[in-house]
């Protein structure tokens, strides 16, 4: 195993920390411990079940139908489901198909792990739907997992039931597996598709606290499969790696996912508030295209120069984030993040306005 540094987190690491507008984050604004009314005096400081607290299992569970407490993995943030995924479920033999773009660490994972692998792109020219039809030619013999998120990040890109239909209908008849991240399902400007775990042995739904509810703090996400054998596999990682999750993160999960309903709908306000904000000033700026998102908090417009140098001029000058297309392997692009406060969305337009004038 080699690990090398991802782009995508490098530019955050450089550059996020000190800046006056975040435009590029791809969750809802970070939340305060002192804004969430939580009583965690009761919580004791000890090493948890190791593949998570069975309430807090048990209430992730009630989201999915069909699914009881001991199919659900508790992990640290979507992040180490998908490594424990790609590091159990497949071996040195099998093949991985990722979509791009997409959260890099789904790409950099199996190149870590020395697994074979191939990029399925979204086009700009479909719209970033996924062309399924491609997807189907590009599965080998030895393909074992494919690697979906919708609502997409960065492209905001959704599947209809009938195409997460589609697709699990082809890795039934293969019986391989279809991990689908469904970090923003719930932020679906629409109807809301049913969790895919939900629907085949074969689907692994991965989500996690830090988009939708502004919590990546925490380091709280999850697994869901009705096929004990990949709640197990993650275990297996786990035990070697970070034994558990803290206790205190679990119990501030529990206690906000108990309150999901109310949460979000506050949420979506805002999202929907500052999805129009975004559309109204994409339409005067001429140097960008544009497909609007369909779900998520972030889009991916198109720059008829190099992304990487706007973001950098806007960041280094007028001190505003956004992510450049390279960390996504999608150079003429860059992503921005509606999820964030309202002013703070319009004064960092504003500056990306400028930074646009002066390329
Ligand atoms: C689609 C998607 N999946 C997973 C992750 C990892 O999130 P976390 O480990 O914070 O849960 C991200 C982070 O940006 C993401 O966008």
């Amino acid at each position: 195993m080699t690990f090398k540094r991802m782009l995508l987190e490098e530019w955050f690491d450089k550059y996020q920390f000190d800046v006056d507008y975040d435009i590029g984050e791809s969750g809802v604004k970070f939340l305060k411990l002192g804004e969430l009314d939580l009583n965690l005096n009761e919580v004791e400081l000890r090493y948890t079940h190791h593949l998570g607290n069975p309430e807090l299992r048990t209430q992730i569970a009630s989201f999915y139908e069909k699914l009881g407490w001991d199919n659900i993995a508790v992990t640290t943030g979507a992040a180490e489901s998908i490594f424990s995924i790609m590091a159990s479920l497949t071996s040195k033999k099998d093949h991985i198909i990722v979509e791009c773009p997409n959260y890099p660490s789904f790409w950099y994972i199996p190149q870590s792990l020395e697994r074979s692998m191939d990029l399925f792109f979204l086009d700009f020219e479909e719209r970033f739907k996924p062309n399924f039809q491609k997807l189907e030619d590009m599965i080998k013999p030895n393909t074992k997992l494919i690697c979906l998120t919708h609502p997409n990040n960065p492209t905001g890109s959704i599947i209809t039931i009938e195409e997460l239909k589609q697709i699990i209908d082809i890795v039934e008849d293969r019986n391989i597996y279809l991990l689908l991240d469904e970090t923003y399902r719930e932020l679906t400007f629409g109807k809301v598709l049913p969790p895919a775990a939900n629907l085949s042995s074969n689907v692994i739904s991965v989500s996690t606290m830090s988009k939708v509810y502004g919590l990546p703090g925490i380091r709280v996400g999850w697994s869901a499969s009705l096929e004990k054998t990949i709640i197990d596999g993650i275990l297996k990682v786990r035990e070697q790696t970070t034994i558990c999750n803290s206790a205190l993160n679990e119990a501030i999960a529990l206690q906000i996912l108990r309150k999901k309903d109310r949460h979000l709908k506050t949420i979506m306000q805002r999202i929907k508030e500052n999805y129009n904000i975004v559309f109204d000033w994409m339409e005067d700026e001429d140097r960008l295209s544009f497909i609007p998102p369909k779900g998520s908090v972030t889009c991916f417009p198109r720059f008829n120069e190099s992304s990487e140098r706007l973001c950098r001029l806007l960041v280094e000058k007028y001190r505003t984030f956004t992510v450049p297309g390279y960390c996504f392997k999608m150079d003429h692009f860059f992503r921005l993040g509606f999820g964030g406060e309202t002013e703070e969305l319009e004064k960092g337009l504003e500056k990306l306005s400028l930074a646009i004038k002066e390329m």
